[in-house]
């Protein structure tokens, strides 16, 4: 098999499983296959080597997001490490990244830090802050270490095992939170990647989506240094509930911020002074 022919089955096989962008998609796996080195095309004469592209075919075909069989994601500046026990970082995800780095802080918070993609972002941007990565799992808490080590930022960045606020100590002039927040209804609208294989504890409370907001919203008074911000992802209906929390948390200047696509994807508030 030419390396035209692997490619022209790869891209009519994911084509057929309904992916958007399958001949995009075949390159990204053959360079899944071959991530370090130059590839001459006319290695896939051999059958053993066109043999890897193909099983990357066939697990994608089944709708296995591709960050899990290339074992990675880029996002900000970094190569995250992504397994099932993680949410894919998200591109929507580095608006709020974005406005975080807008002002300058010492201390960071980040809750359910699934990759660590938000904290490791920001501390590398900032080699002078430290903070704490929040999970409630620690299967994430392992990949989030790896990808701090990774992007060396693991002597400004711990990682602590905790419900929300739970086991959090100290305070910090900036929290930051990608919580989970699809409803339980939205739950079956979602891409088979999606919904067959991330966590479903990184995506959903099984509820109205709203839960986490709820209890962020009352904590955050508590551990956040005066005039401290709080910025928080949200779902691009959510903007109005999330700022009624803050609001009625005593938060001040809380106001919602549109993503590349003009969508409310963040709702940002700051501590009283
Ligand atoms: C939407 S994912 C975000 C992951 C990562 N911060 C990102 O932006 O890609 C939400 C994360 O919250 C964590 N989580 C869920 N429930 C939690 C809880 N009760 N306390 C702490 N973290 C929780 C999940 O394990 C998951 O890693």
């Amino acid at each position: 098999m030419t390396w035209e022919e692997a490619m022209a089955e790869a891209t009519e096989r994911l084509a057929a499983a309904g992916i958007d962008a399958p001949q995009d998609e075949a390159q990204r796996l053959w360079r899944a296959a071959f991530p370090r080195r130059y590839v001459d095309h006319s290695e896939t004469q051999d059958g053993t080597t066109v043999k890897r592209f193909l099983d990357y075919v066939a697990r994608r075909e089944k709708r296995e997001p591709l960050s899990h069989i290339s074992g990675g994601r880029f996002f900000w500046n970094h190569r995250f490490q992504v397994t099932p026990d993680v949410l894919d970082p998200r591109p929507d995800t580095e608006t709020l990244v974005e406005l975080a780095l807008s002002e300058p802080f010492e201390r960071v918070l980040d809750l359910g830090t699934g990759s660590g993609c938000i904290a490791v972002s920001l501390l590398a941007e900032r080699r002078n802050a430290t903070g704490v990565g929040t999970d409630i799992s620690d299967k994430a808490l392992n990949i989030a270490a790896r990808n701090a080590t990774n992007a060396e930022v693991d002597m400004q960045l711990t990682f602590t095992q905790s419900d929300w606020f739970a086991n959090v100590t100290g305070t910090f002039d900036l929290i930051v939170s990608n919580p989970p927040y699809i409803s339980a209804a939205e739950m079956a609208e979602l891409q088979p990647e999606v919904r067959g294989f991330e966590p479903h504890l990184a995506l959903t409370d099984e509820k109205d989506g709203l839960t986490a907001f709820r209890i962020i919203a009352e904590g955050a008074p508590r551990v956040l240094t005066p005039g401290g911000r709080l910025l928080v992802e949200i779902g691009m209906t959510q903007a109005k509930a999330v700022t009624q929390f803050f609001k009625a948390a005593g938060l001040e200047d809380v106001t919602t911020h549109p993503d590349l696509n003009g969508k409310d994807r963040v709702v940002s508030a700051r501590a009283v002074q």
